[in-house]
């Protein structure tokens, strides 16, 4: 960096080395200014912004230990070096542990100046460096987040990922999960990414409708068609036109409504109940189940022509014991949300109650979460979110002796996520992929064909 740019301010109430010392520095190629007293020092750092003060320990109008303590309490980055006369070395003592950067001896040698200016730079230097380094940490972090989505685990960065690569092709998706682990906000999120963004979402349970129901809710109904039918109805499909339908539970839908689904999505035309004529419609599908798809179809739930036809794109959003490292930033998620509309703002989650948090094992997984920081935000007094604020079994996942370890996988596994890692990290360049592993390009190589990994994002 350079040093030069620096700012000095030098404090004597002699003019004589007043002058000496900024003919001196200005020579080093500071900009430098001085000034006689702490009155007029304090005056001219309100006004500018200075590197470094040099300040005279003893002068008439008032020391430098009261200049050096304003300057640490109101402009905090400004270094301080003391100048003493002989014998007061005590003093000196007690200036660096009032937070005076080093002190200097009188009668100033030039020289030792001219170190501590160029010491001063180079601390400067590393400080902005880290300063920068913070902000593009930071910056990463915000990767960590996709539309309503946060997370920070490698499933859900790969989820990010995927959401992202099809945005524009618009498939259908099918989104597996335990129940609470986000597949409703992940189909929100796949919806509000596409542009088809500012059409509606619609969802249906297709669990929690009555059998009867469901067809008409879903594709509408002509008056008459049955008892109750008192006027036409439209469908679900047909306020979903334009936008998206999230059939939550589809593996629930009774199998009369399976073959009608299949022709809607393969048509793109539905049939309200009663009716005689099809209609158009342009509606984007996205399903969710929380049971495992392949067993629904092995046992004849879900037929397979649907599940294969929802299943162009399959989201599986693992557990929440399973990506723990998700749950910091999922609770004070959580907190920042509860805050913005809540008068009582709490401040942030203390450590024991963290600790409580991500040793836990979140059988309701993210919801459950939510439902706790709620309660947590809701009934505990204290500023911020306490251990006593979170309800017992979580209380006791913390006394518990240690962690579970995550279960072992192979090495084999191990190897092959390492890999992946690597590539994506690299943008995908063999030669930078296989230094950071620390083996040959070759032997990359060679593992890479071994695995079937493949050697670009997309696929
Ligand atoms: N990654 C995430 N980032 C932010 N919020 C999340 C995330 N995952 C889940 N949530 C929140 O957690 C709650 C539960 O999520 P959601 O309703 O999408 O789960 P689900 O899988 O559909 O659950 P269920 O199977 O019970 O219907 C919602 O309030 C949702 O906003
Ligand atoms: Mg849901």
């Amino acid at each position: 960096m350079d040093e030069h740019q620096l700012t000095i301010l030098y404090v004597d109430d002699e003019p004589a080395i007043r002058r000496l010392v900024r003919e001196f520095l200005q020579q080093q190629g500071y900009r430098v200014a001085t000034a006689d007293g702490v009155q007029p020092a304090l005056a001219k750092l309100r006004r500018k912004h200075f590197d470094i003060v040099f300040t005279d320990l003893k002068m008439p109008s008032g020391g430098g230990l009261e200049l050096l303590t304003e300057i640490k309490r109101a402009h905090a980055d400004t270094e301080v070096v003391i100048v003493t006369g002989h014998g007061s070395i005590e003093t000196a003592v007690q200036a660096l542990k009032l937070g005076a950067y080093d002190y200097l001896q009188k009668p100033i040698k030039l020289e030792k100046l001219k170190l501590l200016g160029s010491r001063i730079a180079e601390k400067r230097h590393l400080e902005l460096e880290n300063r920068e380094l913070k902000n593009r940490l930071a910056q990463r972090i915000q990767t960590h987040r996709y539309g309503l989505l946060v997370g920070v685990s490698e499933p859900m960065q790969a989820i990010y990922e995927l959401i992202e690569r099809i945005r524009d092709d618009l498939p259908t998706v099918l989104i597996q999960g335990d129940s609470g682990t986000g597949k409703e906000i992940v189909a929100k999120v796949i919806h509000e990414t596409s542009r088809r963004g500012r059409r509606p979402f619609v969802a249906v349970n297709c669990g929690a409708i009555v059998d009867g129901l469901l067809e008409s809710e879903l594709f509408g109904h002509k008056r008459g068609a049955f008892s109750g039918a008192v006027q036409d109805k439209a469908g679900l499909f047909q306020t979903a036109d334009g936008g998206t339908l999230f059939l939550d539970e589809v593996a629930e839908l009774p199998p009369v409504l399976q073959v009608k689904l299949l022709r809607v999505l393969q048509e793109k035309r539905v049939r309200p109940v009663g009716a005689v004529e099809e209609s158009a419609v342009d509606v984007r599908v996205l399903a969710a189940t929380n049971r495992n798809v392949e067993q629904a179809v092995a046992d004849r739930k879900l037929r397979p022509d649907l599940y294969y036809r929802l299943n162009v794109v399959s989201i599986r959003i693992p557990p929440l014991s399973s990506r723990r490292e998700d749950i910091p930033l999922l609770a004070n998620h959580f907190r920042d949300k509860i805050n913005r509309r809540s008068h009582r703002r709490k401040t942030g989650i203390d450590r024991a109650a963290m600790d409580a948090l991500l040793r836990y094992d979140w059988p309701g997984n993210v919801r459950e979460l939510e439902n706790v920081i709620e309660r947590a935000c809701v009934l505990g007094r204290g500023d911020g979110i306490a251990l006593t604020d979170l309800p017992n079994a979580i209380r006791s996942a913390a006394a518990a002796p240690s962690r579970q370890e995550s279960p072992l996988v192979s090495l084999r596994e191990n190897e092959i996520r390492l890999i992946q890692k690597a590539l994506r990290q690299t943008q995908y360049s063999k030669k930078a992929a296989a230094r950071l592993l620390g083996i040959d390009p070759s032997t990359l190589y060679r593992k890479i064909k071994r695995y079937g990994l493949s050697l670009s994002p997309n696929r």
